[in-house]
């Protein structure tokens, strides 16, 4: 077979197309679609499973918190605490390209993988009324990043989309070419001052204009920088790693039944499955002033090398 296979590319204007996308979403499955930024590989924001198949088909090297996408304000403030700059900037920004990060709110129902274990969620109501629609159908929020393979430029068309040819992608909704072509701004709004984490359309004057002065934070850096690791989860107790067995004191997060932890990431060895569990996985095992959380290796293959960037990071030592 030499002509490359992609999944059926249907228009995101027609009901019964965004009937079926609904559908494969809630279902835990992956569909690409039209926003006015670029297109985004979604996947049901509150199913681990389904959120670790992002990362899988992406080839991410990382676990990043993924945005969450849902059709109106009253849905995004109900995943996430509106403090007031949030609201204000939602009522002059969305629908559109901006995304809003938003203290989790009590029973939100977002996977901890989709927020990579972090207290605050990332939502956006996207300009494009027919992505809204599809979103509408879903009823629940939808992880999407670009629907890029990692290190490749944002997609913009359905055929862009279509030539990555990702595993496990359902079905294209094409809604022509993006708008706006470029991913949304990223503004957090979950504390004292709002604090610019992507620039984007939306811009900073016009932020500025209406909640007055904002922090600009270097994106990347708060990636790359140990001082900025804030951005990131990191378990309150220690965590040792490549653990053969478990001490005396400690607690265990096993890998296909390596070590006999309390938890175990996948006992078939099945990497999506341990990728979807790890945060959650971590988070039960982890108590304030709590014991040493040993890790049994994980294959530094495919996924695994996420788990184990992220598993790094929860060991480093702490400033
Ligand atoms: O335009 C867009 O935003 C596209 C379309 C598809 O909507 N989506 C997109 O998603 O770019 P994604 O998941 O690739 O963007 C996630 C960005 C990252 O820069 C991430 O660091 C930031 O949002 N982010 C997500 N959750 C966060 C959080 N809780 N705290 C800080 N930053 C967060
Ligand atoms: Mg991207």
């Amino acid at each position: 077979m030499s002509e490359p296979t992609h999944p059926p590319i249907r228009p995101l204007s027609d009901s019964d197309a965004r009937q079926a996308a609904a559908a494969i979403l809630r279902a835990g499955g992956l569909v690409a679609f039209a926003t006015e930024t670029v297109y985004g590989l979604g996947a049901d924001a509150t199913d681990e499973t389904a959120a670790a198949r992002i990362f899988e088909a992406k080839g991410r090297p990382r676990f990043n918190p993924l945005i969450s996408h849902v059709a109106d304000v009253e849905a995004a403030f109900a995943l996430g605490a509106a403090t007031l700059a949030a609201r204000a900037v939602a009522e002059a920004f969305w629908p559109g390209p901006l995304t809003l990060v938003l203290r989790r709110a009590a029973g939100c129902p977002i996977a901890w993988l989709t927020s990579a274990g972090l207290e605050t969620v990332a939502i956006r109501v996207p300009g494009s009324a027919d992505a809204r629609a599809l979103l509408a159908e879903v009823g629940r929020p939808v992880a999407a990043p670009s629907a890029n393979r990692s290190g490749r430029v944002s997609p913009t068309t359905a055929g862009h989309v279509a030539a990555e040819d990702f595993e496990h992608l359902e079905l294209i909704l094409d809604g022509g070419a993006c708008a706006v072509g470029l991913e949304s701004t990223v503004l957090d709004v979950s504390g004292a001052r709002p604090r610019l984490l992507r620039p984007g359309s939306v811009t900073r004057e016009q932020i500025e204009a209406v909640v007055g002065a904002i922090d600009i934070v270097g994106h990347d850096a708060a990636i790359t920088a140990p001082g900025m690791l804030a951005s990131h989860y990191a378990p309150a107790a220690p965590v040792r790693l490549a653990a053969t067995t478990i001490r005396t004191g400690e607690v265990g997060l096993d890998f296909a039944g390596q070590i006999g932890g309390e938890i175990d990431l996948s006992p078939s060895g099945d990497l999506v499955e341990a990728a979807a569990r790890l945060f959650s996985g971590l988070r039960a095992l982890d108590r304030p002033g709590g014991a040493t959380i040993a890790v049994a290796p994980v294959p530094e293959v495919g996924l695994g090398a996420a788990i184990n960037d992220r598993l790094r990071r929860a060991a480093a030592p702490r400033g």
